[in-house]
C-alpha cells in the first residue's frame, strides 16, 4: 500500500537543497561525456561552423592546444571528424582509406599530445563522397551494403594503425561490425574497441553536422532512408542493437538522442550493455539557437544532459561536452 497524504509528502524531500541532494538518483560527470571535434587541413584554422554557434573546424596544431584543455578538464574520449577538400571527394570515397590523409593524422597527433584521452573515429564514407551517401553507389544511386563494407573494413584498419582506440562504424549498412571485427583479431588488434551506432535514425537533426563536414551540398536533397532507421520504429532498434552485440560490438548507440529517450531506455533495460547517446549536431543548434535568443535559460543544457542518464544512457557524445566539463569545473572549485 502506498502510503497517502498527509502522511505522505512527496515535497518534504524537496523543501531543502541537502535533501535534494541525497536523494537525487541521476547525475552528470564529466566521466559522462565524449567530445566530438571537427578537424581541417590548414594551420591556425579555427573556422566557425554557422549553423552550430560555438563550434568550430579546427587544424591538427589547434588540436594539440584544444586535446591539452581537454585533458585539464578531464574529459575521457574525443570524436573526431573531418572536413576534407572538395577536389579530395571522389564516387567511392577513396580518401577514407588513404594512411596519410586527415583523420590518420589527426589520430596521430591525438595521441602523440594527450595519450590519456580516448579516441573515437568513425568508419563511413559521407566525408570523402561526392555524392554525400556514407556508401558505395550503384548506376541508380543506390547505396551498396556489401562492397562498401570492404572499404570501411579497410578505413577501420588504416584508423586502428593510425592509433585509434576505438571505431564507431555510423553508416547502419549490415554486416559492418562482425567485418570490422574480424579483421581488427585477423591483424591482432585486440583491444581495439567498437563502438556500434546500433541504432541510428535517418533524421532531419544531423543537418548542422553536415554543413560542419561539407557533405550537405553533396548529398543535396537525397535522403539516407535506405540504410539509416525510419524514426517510426523502435522494436527494430533493438534487433539491430542485438545483431550488432552478436557481431561484436563493445558499446552500443542510439542517435539523435533527446528525441529517442525511449529507445535509449528499452535498449539499456533489455541488453545491459555499455550504451551511449549522441545528442547529434541539430539538437545542439537547436539549443543554442533558443539560449542566444534568451527564449531558454543556459541551464536547460545540463537538464538534457541529465535526462540521457534518466533513460538509461552511460556515454553521452555531445557538443557541450567542454561547456558541461568547464562548469562541473568551476562547480566543484
Ligand atoms: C556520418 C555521421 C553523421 C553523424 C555522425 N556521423 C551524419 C549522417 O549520418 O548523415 C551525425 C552527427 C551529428 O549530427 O552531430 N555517417
Amino acid at each position: 500500500m502506498v502510503a497517502k497524504f498527509p502522511h505522505s509528502r512527496m515535497r518534504r524531500n524537496r523543501s531543502d537543497e541537502f535533501i535534494r541532494q541525497l536523494v537525487r538518483e541521476h547525475e552528470v560527470t564529466v566521466r559522462d561525456l565524449i567530445y566530438p571535434i571537427f578537424v581541417v587541413e590548414g594551420k591556425n584554422q579555427r573556422q566557425p561552423i554557422a549553423s552550430m554557434p560555438g563550434i568550430e573546424r579546427i587544424s591538427l596544431d589547434e588540436l594539440e592546444r584544444e586535446l591539452k584543455s581537454l585533458v585539464d578538464l578531464g574529459i575521457p574520449a574525443v570524436a573526431l571528424f573531418p572536413k576534407v577538400d572538395v577536389s579530395l571527394k571522389d564516387s567511392t570515397g577513396s580518401e577514407a582509406i588513404n594512411p596519410n590523409g586527415l583523420i590518420p593524422h589527426a589520430i596521430a597527433t591525438a595521441k602523440a599530445c594527450a595519450p590519456t584521452i580516448g579516441v573515437i573515429t568513425d568508419a563511413a564514407l559521407d566525408p570523402y563522397t561526392t555524392h554525400g551517401q556514407d556508401g558505395i553507389i550503384d548506376q541508380n544511386g543506390y547505396v551498396l551494403n556489401d562492397e562498401t563494407l570492404e572499404v570501411l573494413v579497410e578505413q577501420a584498419l588504416v584508423c586502428t594503425r593510425a592509433g585509434a582506440d576505438v571505431i564507431a562504424p555510423s553508416d547502419m549498412m549490415d554486416g559492418r561490425i562482425r567485418a570490422i571485427r574480424s579483421a581488427l583479431e585477423e591483424n591482432s588488434f585486440k583491444n581495439t574497441k567498437i563502438l556500434a551506432y546500433a541504432a541510428k535514425y535517418a533524421s532531419a537533426y544531423y543537418g548542422p553536422f553536415r554543413d560542419a563536414v561539407g557533405s550537405s551540398g553533396n548529398l543535396g536533397s537525397k535522403s539516407k532512408s535506405q540504410y539509416q532507421m525510419d524514426p517510426a520504429n523502435s522494436e527494430e532498434a533493438l534487433r539491430e542493437v542485438a545483431m550488432d552485440i552478436d557481431e561484436g560490438a563493445d558499446m552500443v548507440m542510439v542517435k539523435p538522442g533527446l528525441p529517442y529517450l525511449d529507445v535509449i531506455h528499452k535498449v539499456k533495460r533489455k541488453f545491459g550493455m555499455p550504451t551511449f547517446a549522441y545528442q547529434v549536431s541539430g539538437e545542439y543548434s537547436m539549443h543554442m539557437a533558443a539560449i542566444n535568443q534568451k527564449w531558454l535559460q543556459e541551464s536547460v543544457i545540463f537538464e538534457s544532459l541529465l535526462c540521457f542518464k534518466r533513460a538509461g544512457a552511460d556515454g553521452i557524445l555531445t557538443y557541450f561536452g567542454k561547456y558541461i566539463a568547464r562548469r562541473l569545473q568551476q562547480n566543484a572549485e
